[in-house]
């Protein structure tokens, strides 16, 4: 129940809903990333929360991509967490800024090979011939880092996060009489309301 918010900020209590979202479900980290042009054309995708604090909501990704080239021109963002099996959603709005090159070197160091071997392979969002242009990639990426320990984070590849000024907690209730509670930021602190589902 959302009553038991009593929280003055909102990542408290997402940490604790993400945490019981993880005891119910897989990939409770999964995430609907919205971004849009600088014209309001808009465009999402699901991605996996890799970091939350204090300071917002952390993905990574290839800065080459649709998504980034969108948050380079026009950082703001959205972002809705959904689990079903709780019947919940947390929604985000905020501004993007990139992660530090330290940031983005551990999270990259953690990851295993193949994936940090597919993040050089990948020109993420753009036209790809066939499965096998993409094989080759993967060979040549592989054979190009084959007598290194340590592959290093492409420089195309980093991460975001999003620096919250909206954070709402929607729980279902009966007959659609659901409860949602929202934080808005009011400086250094933050505002909370309620709003009619
Ligand atoms: C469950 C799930 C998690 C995903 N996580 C990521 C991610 O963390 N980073 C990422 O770049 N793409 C991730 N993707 C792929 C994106 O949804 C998307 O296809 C890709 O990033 C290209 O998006 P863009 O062309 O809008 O930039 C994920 C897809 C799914 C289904």
């Amino acid at each position: 129940m959302i009553e038991d918010i009593a929280d003055s900020e909102p990542f408290a209590p997402f940490e604790r809903w993400l945490a019981l979202a993880h005891k119910s479900e897989e990939l409770a980290e999964t995430m609907t990333l919205a971004t849009a042009t600088p014209t309001g054309v808009p465009s999402v995708r699901a991605v996996l929360l890799k970091g939350v604090d204090h300071r917002g909501f952390v993905f990574y990704t290839n800065l080459e991509s649709r998504k980034s080239g969108e948050l380079f021109v026009n950082p703001h963002a959205a972002l809705c967490f959904h689990w079903k099996s709780l019947a919940r959603q947390v929604r985000v709005e905020g501004l993007a800024e990139q992660v530090t090159e330290d940031e983005a070197d551990g999270y990259y160091a953690s990851r295993a090979r193949g994936s940090q071997i597919a993040a050089w392979s990948s020109d993420q969002s753009r036209i790809l011939e066939n499965r096998e242009q993409l094989e080759k990639r993967v060979e040549m990426s592989t054979n190009r880092f084959a007598d290194r320990s340590v592959i290093p984070r492409p420089n195309f590849w980093s991460g975001f996060r999003i620096v919250p000024d909206h954070v709402e907690f929607w729980q279902d209730q009966p007959s659609r009489l659901h409860d949602r509670l929202v934080f808005i930021r009011d400086g250094e602190s933050w505002r909370r309301e309620r709003l009619f589902p």
